[in-house]
């Protein structure tokens, strides 16, 4: 399962790690939730559905301690993440983390949850990813009458998935044009001190990165991303070379999965309507509205009262 290998490898708590915030999230989505939180008040009983390594729950758990709010966060994902790799190495949030109930290996499909258990549920690019014909039905079970679902789910036309778009496109130009296999014979002949075929495959190898046209500056990011770990490649031949080689194609090709499994889970506004309505709930109110962040559209903000 990749998410497993991702989080595995994912030293932030959320999957936004390049950010400059502890919790990988951006200014304005944390606002948002701030808000929410306030709004919602006293002793509310929030779950964070597909929570990964938890920065949604944890956050709402920092902002109920901040207002001394009352209330509790739960957090469920089906990967099976170790709970003592959640960590962030600043005070508030590991404080804020002791006190998250995280389940793992629990599918959306399938909440571990009594019925009418939470005021809020929650789910920040994680509810998308699942079966809506049974997650949609569990969420309303454990839901309270007249509590809220809030889901912020990729838009096909955010930022994010563009620059999933790009990067799918540059990883897999890596893999069409056989570069990884160019270097691994460049590695063989390098060892073998067979200096002419090198220099000439070499050469080769060059000419052929310089044939890849990026198109913004997104896939300039990828591109340049996977060319910096070749060179470090290229420059120090030995005899690793061949396995970290190896271990870089798995990466790429993890990369690819995950890109294209984030990009197959943006949905239009119509997919999101028709999916609610496929699964047959019964609901008081549906909003769904574009959430912008900087200027940039970043993803759905979707609203669903029981
Ligand atoms: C993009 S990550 C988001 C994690 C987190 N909410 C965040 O903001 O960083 C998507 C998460 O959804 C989880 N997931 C995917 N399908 C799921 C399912 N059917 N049930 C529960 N979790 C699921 C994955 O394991 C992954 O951790």
């Amino acid at each position: 399962m990749h998410w497993e290998q991702y989080w595995d490898v994912t030293p932030t708590l959320s999957s936004f790690g390049d950010s400059s915030d502890a919790l990988g999230y951006p200014e304005k989505l944390l606002n948002f939730w701030e808000n929410a939180v306030k709004s919602y008040g006293s002793d509310t009983h929030y779950l964070d559905l597909g929570t990964g390594k938890g920065a949604l729950a944890v956050w709402i758990q920092v902002l109920l301690v901040r207002s001394m709010l009352g209330g509790s966060v739960k957090a469920c994902d089906l990967a099976n993440i170790d709970e003592t790799k959640i960590s962030s190495g600043v005070d508030e949030l590991d404080e804020a983390i002791k006190h998250v109930e995280f389940k793992f290996n629990t599918p959306l499909e399938r909440l571990p949850y009594p019925n009418n258990q939470f005021d809020v549920l929650a789910s920040q690019f994680g509810f998308e990813y699942s079966d809506w014909d049974k997650s949609l039905p569990e969420a309303l079970r454990v839901l309270k009458d007249n509590g809220e679902l809030i889901l912020m789910l990729h838009h096909p036309d955010s930022a994010i998935t563009k620059d999933c778009i790009g990067g799918i496109r540059v990883l897999n130009w890596f893999f069409n044009e056989n570069i990884l296999n160019d270097v691994t014979t460049l590695i063989d002949l390098k060892l073998r001190n067979e200096n002419i075929p090198f220099a000439r495959l070499n050469e080769e190898i060059i000419h052929k990165l310089q044939t890849f046209k990026v198109l913004d500056s997104a896939e300039q990011v990828w591109f340049l991303d996977v060319m910096t770990k070749l060179s470090k490649l290229i420059i120090n031949i030995n005899h690793e070379s061949t396995k970290a080689l190896k271990n870089l194609e798995e990466f790429i090709g993890k990369q690819i999965t995950r890109l294209e499994d984030q990009v197959s889970v943006a949905f239009s506004k119509e997919e999101v309507t028709n999916r609610i309505k496929k699964s047959q709930v019964t609901i008081k109110s549906l909003k769904i509205e574009d959430f912008f962040v900087d200027g940039e559209l970043f993803c759905w903000k979707v609203l669903l009262k029981k």
